[in-house]
């Protein structure tokens, strides 16, 4: 039977090729530069949300796991705690006017009254896979799928039409920049305050994760946008990035892996080359980073060696963006030379989705 006081939604990750770096609105999380990124599936976050008892329009983060979900409940601390909360209470506070835009009833009586909140992710968090961008976009399409009066006119306007897509993605990025770029897949470019599918031709690709290390970081992402501007190198950034941006979408639009890799490679060391030269400095490198680069490298100038794109994002964890069909080449190469980094495979997706 289906429980019309609880939701149960999940938002996959995604991986930028050319990053969002820098912001020009803090308060708004609009970003100094276009981006451009796959979306994941399995590398996700469930979240669930439950009317509880109680007529004050309030939430609540419980710590356990939800019912149908897998993955782990993340240790959020207090200050994750607040912000996803407030998360939560921006969607209510803006949920009528989202829905009525897109001719969708609200629910009275769950907009007035406290609610819980339950969540996994699938992978360790803040090891530089964007659990900011699946969890924040979770949230934002199980909060305003709650928020509906209507579940089914909800889930096949959500499954039909883009705009929908796009008004949750605007509001998700208040949360978490990067979230906007989860409501889509498998490639979505975020300009200013749009999110929107981009055509790629490229056979279907797979993104091999290799987790060098699963510490928390310890420089989180919001603090990384303040302080690449202090970096001498932040000067034409967003110029060098605009470019990647144009030249990626034509890439994909035409198929063509090898520029996808090119544009990957150099975007990624330049966010990391902004990073080391800020002011203070800081490096999310781990002892074996370097190993697995330096590896990589190689495997370039092998002649038999089936087509890769390298990319890292604001963590110590390589990603290396394959062809499905050499997913297991890749995955048997890298775990021979490296036996003791974990592997996460994940394939390319199309985006958050309504499970109950
Ligand atoms: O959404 P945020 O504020 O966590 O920013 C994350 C930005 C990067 O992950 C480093 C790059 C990107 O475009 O995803």
């Amino acid at each position: 039977m289906v429980d019309s006081n609880r939701v149960l939604v999940r938002a996959p990750s995604n991986i930028a090729i050319v990053k969002y770096m820098g912001k020009r609105d803090f308060t708004k999380n609009l970003p100094a530069n276009s981006s451009l990124s796959m979306t994941l599936s399995e590398l996700c976050t469930y979240v669930e949300i439950r009317q509880a008892e109680g007529q004050t329009p309030s939430s609540t983060f419980v710590a356990e796991k939800p019912d149908g979900s897998k993955g782990e409940v993340p240790t959020l601390n207090d200050r994750g705690r607040e912000k996803f909360l407030r998360h939560f209470e921006r969607c209510r506070a803006r949920a009528r006017e989202i829905l009525f835009a897109h001719d969708l009833a609200v629910s009275e009586s769950r907009l007035g009254s406290a609610a819980v909140i339950r969540t996994t992710n699938t992978f360790p968090l803040e090891a530089g896979i964007a659990s900011s961008a699946s969890s924040f976009s979770a949230l934002t399409l199980g909060a305003l799928y709650y928020f509906s009066g209507d579940r089914d006119s909800f889930k096949s306007r959500y499954a039909e039409k883009r705009e929908l897509r796009r008004s949750l993605a605007q509001i998700s990025r208040e949360g978490s920049g990067s979230s906007c770029r989860s409501f889509e897949g498998p490639f979505v470019a975020w300009t200013l305050d749009e999110a929107t599918r981009v055509e790629s031709l490229l056979p279907p690709l797979s993104d091999l994760v290799v987790v060098v290390s699963g510490e928390r970081k310890s420089v989180g992402s919001s603090d990384a946008h303040r302080r690449v501007e202090t970096s001498p190198h932040w000067k034409g950034r967003v110029e060098r990035a605009e470019m990647r941006f144009r030249v990626l979408t034509l890439a994909l639009g035409s198929g063509v892996f090898s520029k996808v890799a090119e544009i990957a490679e150099a975007d990624f060391q330049d966010m990391h080359q902004l990073f080391e030269t800020s002011e203070p400095s800081f490096s999310y490198f781990a002892s074996g980073t370097d190993e697995v680069l330096e590896f990589l490298t190689k495997c370039c100038n092998q002649d038999s060696v089936l087509p890769f794109a390298v990319t890292m994002d604001a963590g110590p964890n390589v990603h290396i963006l394959v062809p499905q069909a050499a997913e297991e080449f890749w995955r048997e190469k890298i775990s021979a030379q490296f036996p003791r980094f974990p592997i996460l495979v994940d394939r390319q997706g199309t985006g958050a989705e309504i499970l109950l």
